[in-house]
């Protein structure tokens, strides 16, 4: 796969080493000149570097993968195509490349990061590039450096630029020693994956210099999307959406969930949506920098249940994937939401009933489109 080809030559040049055999960081070393920033004291400190009447210039990174460019087109539509920039290490296609601005970039690479940022004049940075949960626990030092090394380069040049900074976090920065039932926002998050362990690392880190420096740090923990327009990017969760593909093309799906397993899910229309509306609240509404958000929660049995209503012909067997079940099994099975609803009004749209049929829905009607082709 062309995307796995990419990772491992970035994994590869990552840990290069030397004839001493000693590792070496290809990372810049920098130190950060806050001096227009520093306002440690006072958490109410925001940096809106644009005015609240103009539209923000927005940065999205990892752009291409199951989330980016759904959420490009929903900016693009509030802001302007021109003000949202999307970006990325893989090549787009020509629906992507010719739909709104598009540019390379490589987030381990800090001098090109700001270059963008600088030249473009980004005021709201949205960082969705990352290794998901079973892709990373395949490549650990790949993981590690893009969401944790990776992440670091946002923090800097989000905090040297005064950019509004959203970095999304997820369920999975919960661990088997979490309540799971449900996972209120504050308490023990102990993530047994390299990708759990990075998502905590982003939120403590967002916070650290949310207090130090007054970097305007917003995240949610999304649970897992659902969407029928784009792939998922190799997460514990991916089996509710290739149930529906697999209906559809097949008629038979394997599970590699047990069907008892219980996730907190969200259709993407409902993940986009919120991700707007948390970056487009007045600071003075949030009274946390990190928020679960949630929508529905169901077992692979259950959504199997709720397919065979419309398509009643549909098989399902499940061939467990042991990495994958031990890391749904240390899960929360249900998200407390309650701040998000609070604070700043989020309220979902789907439920599994109405989530099954836009999917069904959407992914017949490109068949029949397809076919009439
Ligand atoms: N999709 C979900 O169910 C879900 C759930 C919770 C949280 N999230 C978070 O949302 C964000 C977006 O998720 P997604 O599903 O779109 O992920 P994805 O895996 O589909 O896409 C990630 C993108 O990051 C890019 N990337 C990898 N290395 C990079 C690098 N060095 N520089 C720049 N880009 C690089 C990849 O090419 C890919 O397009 C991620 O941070 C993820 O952790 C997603």
């Amino acid at each position: 796969m062309p995307v796995v080809r990419t990772l491992t030559r970035v994994a590869k040049q990552m840990t290069l080493s030397p004839a001493c055999g000693c590792q070496v960081s290809v990372m810049p070393i920098r130190s950060i000149g806050f001096s227009p920033r520093q306002v440690p004291s006072d958490a109410s400190f925001h940096s809106v570097s644009f005015s609240e009447t103009d539209h923000p210039r927005v940065l999205i990174t990892g752009g291409l993968g199951q989330l980016g460019v759904g959420l490009a087109k929903l900016l693009r539509k509030r802001y302007g195509k021109n003000n949202v920039i999307l970006s990325d290490i893989r090549k787009p296609p020509d629906s992507v490349f010719y739909s709104g601005p598009f540019i390379y970039s490589d987030i381990l690479d800090y001098k090109n990061l700001r270059e963008i940022v600088v030249n473009n004049r980004i005021t709201w940075l949205i960082h969705y590039s990352a290794l998901l949960s079973a892709v990373g626990e395949a490549n650990v030092p790949l993981a590690r450096a893009v969401n944790i090394t990776g992440l670091h380069n946002i923090l800097d040049i989000a905090a040297e630029h005064g950019l509004r900074l959203f970095v999304p976090s997820t369920i999975g920065a919960f661990g088997p020693t979490s309540p799971r039932n449900p996972t209120p926002d504050l308490c023990v998050q102990r993530p047994r994956t390299i990708y759990g362990v990075s998502k905590v690392h982003a939120e403590l880190m967002g916070e650290y210099y949310h207090y130090r420096y007054g970097l305007d740090f917003r995240c949610l923990r999304y649970p897992g999307i659902i969407s029928a327009d784009s792939q998922p990017g190799g997460g514990t969760t991916d089996y509710a959406v290739q149930i529906f593909h697999d209906a559809i093309k097949t008629g038979r799906f394997t599970c590699n969930l047990k069907p008892d397993t219980r996730l907190p899910m969200m259709y993407i229309d409902d993940c986009l949506k919120a991700t707007l509306e948390v970056m487009e609240a007045p600071a003075s509404s949030l009274t946390m920098r990190t928020y679960n958000i949630n929508a529905m929660s169901f077992t692979p049995e259950e959504l199997a249940q709720e397919v065979q209503k419309h398509m009643t012909e549909l098989e399902v067997v499940y061939d467990v994937d042991a990495i994958r079940q031990a890391i749904a099994d240390s899960w929360p099975m249900n998200f407390d939401d309650s701040n998000a609803r609070k604070d700043w009004g989020w309220k979902h749209d789907f439920d599994m009933a109405e989530l099954v049929t836009t999917m069904l829905n959407y992914l017949n009607s490109e068949r029949l489109a397809f076919q009439a082709n």
